[in-house]
């Protein structure tokens, strides 16, 4: 996979590398064979929730490839009904673990709130169906990022234990957020976690 082609879904210009490569001299060999040797499969079994982060900075091109593989996530009429908060102030961070039930890893290196905009989402059905599909879209989007995160090295909390309200008052946003995903680089790596048979889990009828 050439990191190039999904980047090109959010900057579509010539000067792609200026913007969300690191330079030259500065490329680590080691991220871009994260991305270079891993395939979606892969990504998607070694996959683990981690909880406890390195303190150092994700990489902003990185953040730029989190970003773009949100937005290649499929959408209700693909109208793009979800929202992305990218919170890089610490008082909002801490803001979010007090909204989160006080999860104290809410306060991450990379903290991004994903939230529903029902308003873009130009179907003519019933209110309570727009909302339905933007929760999804949000969720899918949060989803992708955290897929995409892993790929690149990074790992991940999905964080649902959230009080609306609260969330909403940290990012001075009326848009409804549906998850935050915190992420950075681990403290360790984990193994998977062994999941049901999947005999049990799919019903065929
Ligand atoms: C909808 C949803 C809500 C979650 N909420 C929280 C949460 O509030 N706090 C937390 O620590 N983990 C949360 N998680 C992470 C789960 O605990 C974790 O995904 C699960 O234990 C399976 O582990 P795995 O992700 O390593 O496979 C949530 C996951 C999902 C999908």
């Amino acid at each position: 996979m050439q990191p190039s082609d999904i980047l090109s879904r959010m900057y579509q210009t010539d000067t792609i590398h200026d913007k969300v490569y690191p330079k030259l001299e500065e490329e680590s060999k080691q991220d871009f064979d994260d991305i270079l040797q891993t395939n979606i499969f892969n990504v998607m079994l070694n996959r683990r929730s981690q909880r406890k982060f390195e303190d150092r900075p994700v990489e902003d091109w990185k953040m730029d490839m989190i970003f773009a593989a949100a937005d290649t996530a499929p959408t209700a009429g693909g109208f793009q009904g979800f929202e992305i908060y990218h919170v890089t102030d610490a008082q909002v961070k801490t803001k979010l673990v007090e909204a989160a039930n006080k999860q104290p890893y809410v306060n991450s290196p990379l903290v991004l709130v994903f939230c529903m905009n029902p308003s873009r989402v130009k179907l003519n059905f019933p209110q309570a169906l727009l909302q339905k599909f933007s929760l999804q879209d949000a969720t899918l989007a949060a989803a992708y990022a955290q897929l995409a995160a892993h790929a690149l090295g990074l790992r991940s909390i999905w964080i649902g234990m959230i009080d609306e309200e609260k969330v909403k008052q940290a990012l001075s946003t009326e848009y409804v957020p549906s998850s935050i995903l915190c992420l950075g680089y681990p403290l360790k790596l984990l193994h998977p976690k062994p999941k049901r048979n999947l005999k049990e889990l799919i019903h065929e009828v």
